[in-house]
């Protein structure tokens, strides 16, 4: 079964949760891992960001779309395709979060955007046994609210997925159809405006362009308020999960 949280606090137990924030935190983290970084820890908050700098870890990450003090780099996808250090660390006010949340009721998490569309769709169907699966569609929103752009791409992969849809995924698929193009969608929503609004059209532009990036980012540790996720591309599946150490090391 299809299923699609269009808010965070719609997300339940499924055997796979597909996370998208798709302005920005997982294009980031996907573009992170298509660049090479080994994985992209997510933080559930500045502070835990903070606290797993080591070296070789790049901290990136937004409040009110900007770069928090202390951090290396903001939440933008053009920073994220410079491969900085071994790991990036990445805090935002909605995604990061989000995939932290969907560990704690899912078995396997993944990283959902316009840039990784074709990837994620062929990762999901090449998996066991979809048909027998409860896959849901996390929409991180804004602020606990609904974000226009998340039920878009939620739209877009549930739309290109075979297997029965809930109402939700029903009404994520119709979103779909009120575009001509996935630009249309994103520079409709209000995330959009507050991006250009500080000058960053060109990440707008970037994270609506689709199927330009092979990787998949899935969650292989987590630990406290953090979950590192690894490129698996286009196919590959992770046999087990590992656990971060209090350090947010990436256990064996
Ligand atoms: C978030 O997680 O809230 C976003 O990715 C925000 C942003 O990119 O500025």
């Amino acid at each position: 079964v299809i299923d699609v949280a269009l808010t965070p606090a719609e997300a339940s137990e499924a055997d796979i949760a597909v996370v998208i924030d798709v302005l920005r935190a997982t294009s980031t983290a996907t573009q992170a891992l298509a660049a090479g970084y080994e994985s992209v820890l997510c933080a559930e908050s500045i502070e835990r960001a903070l606290a797993l700098r080591r070296p070789g870890r790049v901290l990136a990450g937004e409040r009110h779309a900007i770069k928090p003090d202390g951090f290396d780099q903001g939440n933008s996808p053009f920073e994220a395709a410079y491969l900085r250090g071994r790991h990036l660390v990445l805090a935002t006010t909605n995604g990061s979060r989000a995939a932290v949340d969907a560990a704690r009721n899912c078995r396997r998490v993944l990283l959902a955007c316009l840039l990784n569309l074709s990837a994620i769709v062929d990762t999901l169907i090449a998996g066991p046994d979809l048909d027998a699966q409860r896959v849901q569609l996390v929409c991180a929103g804004s602020h606990g609210a609904l974000a226009l752009e998340d039920v878009y791409v939620a739209g877009r992969i549930a739309e290109l997925l075979p297997g029965p849809r809930t109402e939700a995924a029903e009404v994520a698929v119709s979103v779909v159809h009120r575009w001509r193009a996935p630009l249309e969608a994103l520079d409709a929503s209000a995330n959009a405006a507050t991006l250009r609004r500080l000058g960053l059209t060109a990440d707008v532009t970037y994270c609506a362009m689709e199927s330009q990036l092979d990787a998949v980012g899935e969650m292989r540790a987590v630990g406290d308020g953090v979950v590192a996720v690894c490129n698996i591309g286009r196919s590959a599946t992770l046999k087990r999960l590992a656990v971060l150490d209090s350090r947010g090391t990436l256990g064996a």
